[in-house]
């Protein structure tokens, strides 16, 4: 691996200059990060989702620095090729400007990520600007930001009702120029996604946003069929690794009961 094959900011925007769709999966530890690296994801997002299918958390709202912190040293440990990005948590970036100038810092500083990512429009535009003025990149969050679950009330998909197409579309803009590299599209529908990738010139990454953003994302245990409190509709499933799991787990446990593990091969 030489520094050139490591995936950089700059080099995920050419690739939607290039339209080469850019593929991105989340991760919370060391192996994971180090499975999906080798497997040539582009982009590694410590997400604060951590909070649900981590932690077992109903919301993301329980995330703190800290424990996003020992996450994302988890996570760039073990990954050599993708960019990693760090998931601001909420009440991180929100409280001041310098409060989120300093704990995106300490994601690039102590969590070595490759940039952090942050959720909201309008009202984080003057934030976002600051911290990417001083070098360190952000990615924009926008449409179902998870972090405002409590005044959404539930988890509907956005930009279907009166004026909530024209805002994201217009946070989308705000947020281009406020210096992000690249807006996450979540939940919305597909041609409002498909409208705000070309009118804008940095990449969308999509999720539950249909086929015509310049990327997709996916919270890696719900792809592998790990996560089953609930599965939504956008969601495809690459593995079934829940029951792959609960059978390894049931193998054992029966050659335990049974004697029939250890073997005298397994033992010294
Ligand atoms: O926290 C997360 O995993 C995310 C993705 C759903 C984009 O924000």
């Amino acid at each position: 691996m030489t520094q050139t094959d490591k995936i950089s900011v700059p080099k995920i925007i050419e690739m939607k200059r290039k339209g080469e769709k850019i593929a991105s999966l989340t991760a919370y530890d060391w192996l994971l990060a180090s499975l999906l690296d080798a497997a040539g994801i582009d982009i590694i997002l410590v997400g604060d989702s951590a909070a649900m299918v981590f932690a077992g958390h109903d919301t993301t709202l329980p995330m703190t620095m800290d424990q996003m912190l020992y996450h994302t040293r988890a996570v760039t440990r073990g990954v050599k090729r993708a960019l990693v990005i760090a998931d601001m948590p909420f009440l991180s970036f929100q409280v001041t400007p310098d409060q989120a100038i300093e704990n995106a810092g300490r994601f690039l500083q102590k969590g070595r990520a490759g940039g952090v990512k942050i959720e909201g429009g309008e009202p984080m535009a003057e934030t976002i600007r600051k911290i990417t003025d001083i070098g360190m990149p952000v990615m924009g969050h926008l449409g179902l930001t998870p972090q405002s679950i409590q005044s959404f009330g539930g988890y509907r998909l956005r930009g279907k009702m009166e004026g909530e197409a024209e805002t994201i579309k217009k946070d989308a803009k705000i947020l281009e120029q406020a210096g992000v590299f690249a807006i996450v599209l979540e939940k919305i529908p597909a041609s409002l996604a498909g409208e705000i990738t070309k009118s804008i010139s940095i990449p969308t990454i999509g999720i539950g946003a249909g086929p015509d953003c310049d990327g997709q994302i996916l919270v890696t245990p719900d792809m592998l069929g790990l996560f089953e409190s609930f599965k939504p509709k956008f969601v495809r499933q690459y593995a079934n690794l829940a029951g792959t799991i609960r059978s390894a787990a049931s193998g054992f446990m029966k050659d335990v009961k049974s004697g029939a593990y250890p073997s005298k091969e397994e033992s010294f």
